[in-house]
């Protein structure tokens, strides 16, 4: 299917005859047969012992993924090549993974290095596909792309370059699509329609950073209508810190918190074979660099999580129940069709059942 980008320069004035053409384009965005070519989240780290092997499923890939005596993860396509047996029913030698049925055994690049009954190696080249997969921040995150990575794993931009802290936070079902559920945090009718924030407290405004990543930064500020507005507005030098940054369209980074302390925190989700979003939160905080941010550091990331899980808990009821049908944009919609128009210019990734 062919990419238009008329998605955000179409909603002033001439919503109605564009409004199906634009429903029927969207190449990734709300699809459930491609992703966007990226890193999303596999397993938490926390689950995948040294030397154990466990399956797990991306969107429609069945995997056997390993850690080895070395403490690396790999992981293989899950079907042995030589009858098909799960290879997340064999076991981790070294750091190598031995099908059940026959023993053959496989290393992290998916090559066959041993067939017992030919006594060792076999007389020609055997394997089966080997996944890129990489450990950060508390998670086992995999590559979905043709070709190698070309970015590294998203982490939040304010902390580049810098040591810190993370701690993985709950893991979450919704019922929807993930691109769904991150669009909603920078939907700025619903937070004065559902979560009461008065008027010009938000406004988003989009920058593309690369072509994979865009940033939506807050820079409405706080009333001071009220003796409330006026305290919290003395926190915020200029604008209320409301910033999120996406890749992928199925991870983002939220940054937030008063100028002296910015609250940091990821969301990654992905799609579930149930058609559900399957999602972790993460927190994280600069290193500590004195004795007394060692103290404060658990506090601030305990705080953060519980920030996450206000976020993860919001409009439940909404992602319950809603068929998304973007039938009537209108100008207040402008950043989530910005996220439309910068996820569908991406890579995309086939799901396995549409191969
Ligand atoms: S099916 Fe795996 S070794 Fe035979
Ligand atoms: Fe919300």
């Amino acid at each position: 299917m062919q990419t238009k980008s008329v998605v955000g320069q179409i909603f002033v004035g001439r919503q109605m005859q564009t409004k199906s053409v634009m429903r029927e384009q969207y190449t990734i965005f709300n699809r459930t047969d491609r992703v966007a070519c990226g890193w999303y989240w596999l397993l938490p780290s926390s689950s995948l012992k040294r030397q154990k092997v466990v399956s797990a499923n991306i969107v429609g890939y069945e995997l056997a993924v390993f850690r080895g005596a070395d403490g690396r993860v790999a992981a293989l396509d899950a079907y042995c090549p030589h009858m098909g047996a799960h290879l997340a029913e064999g076991k981790v030698e070294g750091n190598q993974l031995r099908c059940f049925f026959h023993n053959w055994c496989f290393n992290e690049k998916g090559k066959c290095t041993d067939i017992p009954c030919l006594n060792g190696m076999p007389s020609r080249e055997i394997s089966t596909k080997s996944w890129v997969v990489q450990e950060r921040h508390g998670l086992i995150w995999i590559w979905l792309g043709e070709d190698e990575p070309s970015e590294l794993i998203p982490e939040p931009p304010e902390l580049q370059g810098e040591k810190y802290e993370y701690s993985v936070g709950n893991f979450f079902i919704k019922n929807c699509h993930p691109n769904v559920v991150m669009v909603n945090a920078i939907d700025e009718q619903h937070f004065h329609t559902v979560h009461h924030l008065p008027g010009e407290v938000l406004n988003m405004e989009a920058n593309r950073i690369n072509s994979t990543h865009i940033e939506f930064k807050n820079t409405g500020t706080v009333p001071d209508a009220n003796l409330v507005g006026r305290l919290v507005g003395k926190l915020y030098k200029n604008c209320l810190t409301y910033n999120l940054n996406y890749w992928y369209g199925s991870s983002g980074t939220v940054t937030l918190g008063p100028d002296f302390l910015h609250l940091y925190l990821m969301f990654t989700l992905r799609l579930s074979a149930l058609g559900q979003t399957e999602g972790y939160a993460v927190a994280f905080a600069r290193k500590p660099t004195n004795f007394l941010q060692v103290l404060l550091n658990p506090i601030v990331l305990l705080l953060t999580k519980l920030a996450g899980l206000y976020f993860a808990k919001g409009d439940t009821r909404i992602f319950n129940t809603i068929k998304f049908d973007f039938k009537t944009p209108i100008a207040a919609d402008h950043a989530v069709l910005a996220f439309i128009q910068h996820l569908d210019k991406q890579k995309s990734f086939p799901h396995k059942s549409h191969d």
